[in-house]
């Protein structure tokens, strides 16, 4: 900016200068000319005022002296050197010099001239005087006769002088001139440039996407108009800007916060865009990922064939990805080619879906048919084949007929159990279990339980204790309370050889309880422990089957005890006894 201001001065300054020298050069030559022209008037009116008053008999009498005398007279009182000289040329008087010493003048362009009427005027270097010399020559006139020549002779000298005075007062004067208009010239390029450098300033800040700065120009001008245009388009710009940023925010939300990881693989194969899902899928940080090329990231063939696929066909594909670093995952993928405006490809965008939460419950739900209806034939199997029998002619055998019957509804009641196990189980699992909760007094409860396990403790001659303290209430569903110790208890009672002991230990903490049923039984082999809570887990099948269970009991506590939110673990020694531990919370919030 400060280059256009100085070249705009210096283009001020050079017109001006050119345009004074012109015009000095013009005014001197004018001012000389006119100088001259007025200096030759000024003669020819002296010469005419000579010639008038002019002896003429003392030309005729040729009296030199007296000649002398005049032309003398005339050339003091006019500053001109003044000679005459007759009809034949020959010089009668000179002011400056002899007129014996004079050759003949008739040739002299002013004398030619003169000698024919008319006034001559020559300018010209004088022999006589060494001076460039301005001549002016009248014809002079005896009783209307041409007599002879008076001319008047003025050195060009003087009048140079006067002329370079001249100039000198003109070169100051357009030196003054200049140096003004100069002055006004860089305040005008400043005038305009100004503006332009504020313009250009804010314009260059629009090009590092700084809006705030605006161009306070007034007025009514073309950069006045420029600068509001600047304006207006700086803010259109930073509204534009704002809404991209909006729309980009909005777009990298949704991205960030979406279950499905999303992958873009720009035309080169680096990755573009990544978000946290697929980070998370791929078990890769985004610093792995983004800038690097997709076959350098993934090292599964799979992904990386389906990708190249995508980019030499242009066609989307989906496809089932498995994963087995660092777990084991299923993960649905979709791919497809991206295009611009016009059609040309860009990219690819990768979709992908972890299943494998899905396809396990899948795996489960399908397990768990296989399992329920293997579980039901066993029973089904034994009535028919005891029915048949019974048919077949053991029925008129009394005793066989007792014994089978009874086999037959202990086989019923093993079948309904498994029903209604099932169907709670399913309840639960579908959350259409409703909860009634209320203050629960626990020692009641566990009173209760034992009222309904009595029998079977008193059967097997085991002795049961408990440390509940009086005080301890806690907001549960009282029945499934209930539900989680009988069924705790009677496992322990079912595990326990004769003579046993069964307890119930509690830890009181803040806000928790933990409950912990404890046997002297058979245990749980350290490689089941984990397994026991699954559908139909049983350790021992034969044995546990034959002592009527279904292996469905402590899927159901499972279910019940995080239905209210707590925990269940186990610990157990083989061969010496197990502790089931039961985690609740005292004030059940969660339920309000
Ligand atoms: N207190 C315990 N001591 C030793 N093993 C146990 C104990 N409790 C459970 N188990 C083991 O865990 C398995 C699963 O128990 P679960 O209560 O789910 O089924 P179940 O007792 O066989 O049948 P039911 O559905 O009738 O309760 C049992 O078969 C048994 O092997
Ligand atoms: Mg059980």
């Amino acid at each position: 900016m400060k280059r256009l201001r100085f070249r705009l001065t210096a283009g001020f300054i050079l017109v001006i200068m050119l345009v004074l020298i012109i015009l000095g050069i013009y005014n001197a030559k004018l001012f000389e000319d006119t100088y001259i022209d007025t200096l030759s008037s000024r003669l020819e009116k002296e010469a005419m005022l000579i010639s008038k008053s002019f002896n003429w008999e003392s030309m005729i009498r040729k009296d030199y002296s007296t000649l002398a005398r005049q032309v003398e007279t005339w050339s003091a009182s006019g500053e001109a050197r003044v000679t005459i000289i007759d009809r034949e040329g020959t010089v009668l008087a000179d002011s400056e010099v002899s007129y014996q010493e004079m050759e003949n003048h008739r040739s002299r362009a002013e004398v030619v001239q003169a000698l024919q009427g008319e006034t001559g005027t020559s300018l010209r270097y004088s022999h006589t005087t060494s001076k460039d010399t301005i001549y002016v020559a009248v014809p002079l006139y005896v009783k209307e006769d041409l007599a002879g020549v008076i001319r008047l002779a003025y050195p060009i000298q003087l009048a140079k002088t006067k002329v370079h005075q001249l100039w000198l007062g003109q070169f100051v004067a357009l030196l003054i001139i200049f140096l003004l208009s100069s002055y006004i010239g860089s305040r005008i390029a400043k005038g305009l440039t100004g503006p332009i450098e504020k313009i250009t300033e804010v314009a260059r800040d629009i090009t590092r996407q700084r809006f705030g700065t605006k161009i306070s120009i007034e007025g009514k001008g073309e950069i006045a108009e420029l600068a509001r245009v600047i304006n207006y388009m700086s803010e259109n710009l930073e509204k534009q800007m704002r809404q991209i940023r909006e729309n980009e925010k909005k777009l990298s939300d949704v991205l960030t916060n979406m279950f499905s990881g999303v992958i873009l693989v720009d035309q080169h194969g680096h990755i573009l865009l990544s978000n946290r899902a697929s980070q998370q899928i791929l078990n890769k940080t985004q610093a792995d990922l983004i800038g690097r090329s997709y076959s350098e990231v993934t090292k599964n063939l799979d992904l990386r064939q389906w990708i190249e696929e995508v980019f030499r066909y242009k066609k989307g594909l989906r496809n089932e990805l498995h994963l087995y670093y660092p777990e084991e995952k299923i993960v649905d993928t979709s791919l497809a080619p991206l295009f611009d405006e016009y059609n040309a490809f860009v990219g690819v965008v990768i979709v992908l879906h972890d299943i494998t939460e899905i396809r396990r419950l899948e795996k489960i739900r399908s397990d768990f048919v296989a399992n329920a209806s293997h579980e039901l034939k066993t029973p089904v199997t034994s009535i028919r084949g005891f029915t048949e029998t019974l048919l077949d002619g053991a029925m008129y055998e009394e005793e066989l007929l007792h014994s089978f019957l009874q086999i037959i509804n202990k086989e019923s009641e093993r079948l309904q159990r498994l029903i209604d196990d099932i169907l709670d189980l399913s309840k639960i699992e579908q959350k259409k279990l409703s909860l009634e909760v209320k203050p629960c007094h626990m020692e009641s409860i566990i009173n209760d339980v034992i009222l309904h396990v009595q029998t079977d403790l008193e059967k097997k001659g085991i002795q049961f204790s408990s440390s509940i303290p009086g005080d301890l209430v806690i907001e549960a569903d009282p029945d499934r309370l209930k539900q989680i110790f009988i069924n705790l208890i009677v496992n322990a009672i079912q595990y326990t050889p004769e003579n046993g002991k069964v307890w119930i230990e509690t830890e009181v903490k803040e806000d928790k309880v933990i409950f912990a049923v404890c046997d002297t039984g058979v245990g749980i082999p350290k490689q089941d422990l984990r397994r026991v809570f699954e559908r139909f887990y049983r350790v021992d099948k034969a044995r546990s089957r034959h002592s009527g269970g279904t292996g469905l009991g402590l899927a159901i506590v499972k279910h019940l005890v995080e239905s209210h939110h707590g925990r269940i673990w186990v610990e157990s020694v083989e061969g010496k006894g197990s502790k089931f531990f039961v985690e609740l919370t005292k004030e059940n919030k969660k339920f309000s």
